[in-house]
């Protein structure tokens, strides 16, 4: 018995990357359904095409998580089509990179609405009805770079930002049943990543212990794990997952 089976779940920004891993991973783990919310709806569909999914459903929901409307519109179709919520994965993420002194207003904004506030949307409309249930799991991917990394103060500010909503929404959450973890990746080969110069990517490797880095399949272990029952009494984490890199 696959230690997701009956479980229901979104998944943000699950068209790619770390996404599509923790969406293959889901399916692995026998889950029943999964809506994936990907603001490139083809990016999800084309995901659906390259995975195995004879055992579950999987829905994709194009939606800008970063507006609310959408997402509102977006956790009812999940509802309408699987009837309830048991795992909400908030993963999508984007970055801007650029030094402090030169980072502009729009590039702050717009990587704190994404990795942020979306992650506060998803979590307003999935919460009730985790409470309603008296049961849920929440696990929000923040970063290794919410420790601080160079380039990227909106990110980092965002995915901090992260920790404490889940280590607060655990506390509240814990009486309803409803575990909330973190998980902060490290340097992981994504497209994403691919935007990070050469001698950076170097500099990364050298600076993580385990001299390489990670795959998207090493963070959903990690994130299928969580929101399983073998993690039934983990709650108000925060796990980093970088090959023993600290920034
Ligand atoms: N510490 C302090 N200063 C540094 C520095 C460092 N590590 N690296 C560069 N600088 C300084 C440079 O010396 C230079 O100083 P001067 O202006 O006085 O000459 C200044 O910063 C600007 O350097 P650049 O000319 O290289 O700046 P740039 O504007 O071309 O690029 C950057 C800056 C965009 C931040 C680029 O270096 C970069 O892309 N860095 C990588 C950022 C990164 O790690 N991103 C991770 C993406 S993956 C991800 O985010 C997933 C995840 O969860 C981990």
């Amino acid at each position: 018995m696959g230690k997701l089976e009956g479980k229901y779940a979104i998944i943000t920004g699950g068209g790619k990357g770390i996404g599509e891993s923790i969406v293959k991973r889901f399916l692995e783990d026998g889950i029943g359904g999964i809506a994936v919310l990907e603001y490139d709806l083809n990016l999800a569909k084309e995901m659906i095409t390259r995975l195995d999914t004879s055992d579950a459903e999987v829905l994709a929901i194009q939606c800008d998580v970063s507006n609310d409307n959408q997402v509102e519109k977006a956790v009812s179709q999940a509802m309408k089509h699987f009837g309830t919520v048991d795992i909400l994965v908030n993963n999508a993420g984007i970055t801007q990179d650029s030094m402090f002194h030169k980072m502009t207003d729009e590039a702050w904004d717009a990587v704190i609405n994404v990795n942020l506030k979306g992650a506060y949307y998803l979590c307003k409309h999935v919460v009730p009805i985790m409470r309603k249930n008296a049961f849920g799991k929440i696990v929000n991917i923040s970063s290794i770079s919410a420790f601080g990394n160079v380039g990227q103060a909106n990110y980092a500010a965002s995915k901090a930002g992260l920790i404490g909503f889940s280590k607060t929404l655990a506390k509240e959450g814990g009486p309803k049943n409803i575990n909330v973890n973190c998980v902060a990746p490290g340097y992981i080969e994504t497209d994403m990543y691919k935007t990070v110069p050469t001698e950076i990517i170097e500099e990364h490797i050298k600076n993580t212990p385990l001299r390489r880095l990670g795959k998207p399949h090493e963070i959903a272990s990690v994130v299928s794990f969580l929101s399983s029952d073998d993690a039934s009494f983990l709650s108000g984490q925060c796990i980093t997952v970088s090959g023993a890199a600290t920034t």
